[in-house]
């Protein structure tokens, strides 16, 4: 019988807690999700007839694309860029369209990082960040966020540099936390780069899930353009995660290097996820303003869920993304790893949660919770999870 050798940067990695618990839960039946990333709204309809006609009408709408993707997506994705963070891009030679920002990521990654390159990455993290890191033998190096408030920590960041930092990886808004990192740290960051000569690689996957007021991004510092990879997505704002379409941008230089690797990855973006990602684009603005309006409204009631659940759970309320870091607090004596606590929800309460460990040593006895699920699951959830509280560990007050 063949044993395949494995190697060992497939060895180092693994498949993350986000997706574990749902396959736990899919044996134990009938669970409310707040687990996976993944708003809720179906596939915009006007997204599905534009595509429809597309195919219909267009012969190469089923064909590979051209590699770098379609030039009217680039130049459309260039546009919203030139819009929203005043960078004026070159759509021929600055930007690419990808499988999602998880290729975009890992495209960069590949490009920058050689075996045994530090790469700065603010803890807690997502996870896959981490995992892309070991894939190119890199070392990801962990700098806490804030406890407090989740906040970007540039002196913890300065006091992990070594000679052999080459990156620093920055999402804000960030999952886990949902934490919208402040401008002037954002800025400090982007000094610290560019005084040890680090690339930044700055996803923007949330970008646009900012609920109190615009999310600032790196990339709106003309200074370390020079040095900075966008990457971007459609799967939240316009609600296409299965479509698998995103997109990044760099220097001339660096784009070429890295549409290296995604010609040896994934050829091209599929090409009916760009015409829906370019009907998404020519969308109103109203529809991702509704999406966004309906994320907001969902913060605000799992907020007000969580502090009725108050002191059982603390948390820093978040500004961004769709993920609250929710920090339970035992009876004296008491400890529950995390992974035991969100594998005992699913059994006990029927509710899906991920472990916050497995984001980092920030994420310890925390569950990390997204209210990406309509109002009626986010309750039905809520209310599983105070019964089985009240139920373990007796009235709260
Ligand atoms: C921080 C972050 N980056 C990237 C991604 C991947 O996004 P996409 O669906 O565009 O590949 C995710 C998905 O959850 C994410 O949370």
């Amino acid at each position: 019988m063949f044993a395949p050798r494995i190697s060992a940067r497939v060895q180092a990695i693994k498949i993350s807690a986000t997706k574990e618990m749902p396959m736990i839960a899919a044996k134990v039946g009938g669970c409310v999700s707040l687990g996976q990333g993944v708003p809720s709204f179906v596939t915009p309809p006007l997204v599905v007839v534009a595509l429809m006609r597309e195919l219909a009408e267009n012969p190469s709408a089923g064909k590979y694309s051209l590699q770098p993707g379609l030039t009217d997506l680039r130049r459309a994705c260039a546009d919203l860029i030139a819009r929203e963070k005043g960078v004026v891009l070159d759509p021929e030679t600055e930007m690419g369209i990808t499988v999602g920002a998880m290729e975009a990521l890992f495209c960069a990654v590949s490009t920058l990082v050689d075996r045994g390159d530090e790469v700065l990455v603010p803890e807690p993290f997502y996870p896959s960040h981490v995992e892309q890191i070991l894939m190119a033998e890199g070392r990801p190096v962990l700098t806490p966020l804030r406890r407090t408030d989740w906040g970007l920590d540039v002196e913890a960041m300065r006091r992990a540099v070594t000679p052999r930092t080459r990156a620093m990886l920055i999402s804000s808004p960030h999952n886990p936390t949902g934490a919208v990192f402040a401008e002037a740290d954002l800025r400090q960051a982007a000094e610290l780069a560019v005084e040890h000569n680090l690339a930044i690689i700055c996803d923007d996957t949330y970008d646009y899930l900012s609920y109190d007021a615009p999310a600032f991004s790196l990339a709106q510092i003309p200074e370390i353009r020079d040095r900075l990879i966008g990457v971007g997505s459609f799967s939240k704002r316009y609600a296409l995660t299965g479509w698998r379409v995103g997109f990044f941008f760099a220097p001339a230089g660096l784009m070429a290097e890295m549409l290296k690797v995604h010609d040896c990855v994934a050829i091209c973006a599929p090409t009916p996820s760009q015409h829906a990602a370019l009907a998404a684009l020519a969308a109103p603005e109203s529809m991702c303003r509704e999406f966004l309006d309906a994320l907001r409204r969902r913060r605000d009631l799992a907020c007000a869920r969580l502090d009725a659940l108050a002191p059982f759970f603390s948390y820093v309320r978040p500004g961004g993304a769709f993920y609250i870091m929710a920090r339970y607090h035992l009876p004296e004596g008491l400890d529950i790893p995390s992974r035991d606590m969100a594998v005992r929800l699913i059994h006990e309460a029927k509710v899906i949660t991920v472990p916050g460990d497995a984001f980092g040593p920030g994420g310890a006895s925390s569950l990390r919770l997204s209210f990406g699920a309509e109002e009626k699951d986010l309750n039905e959830a809520f209310d599983r999870i105070e019964g089985w509280v009240k139920k373990e560990f007796g009235n709260l007050k």
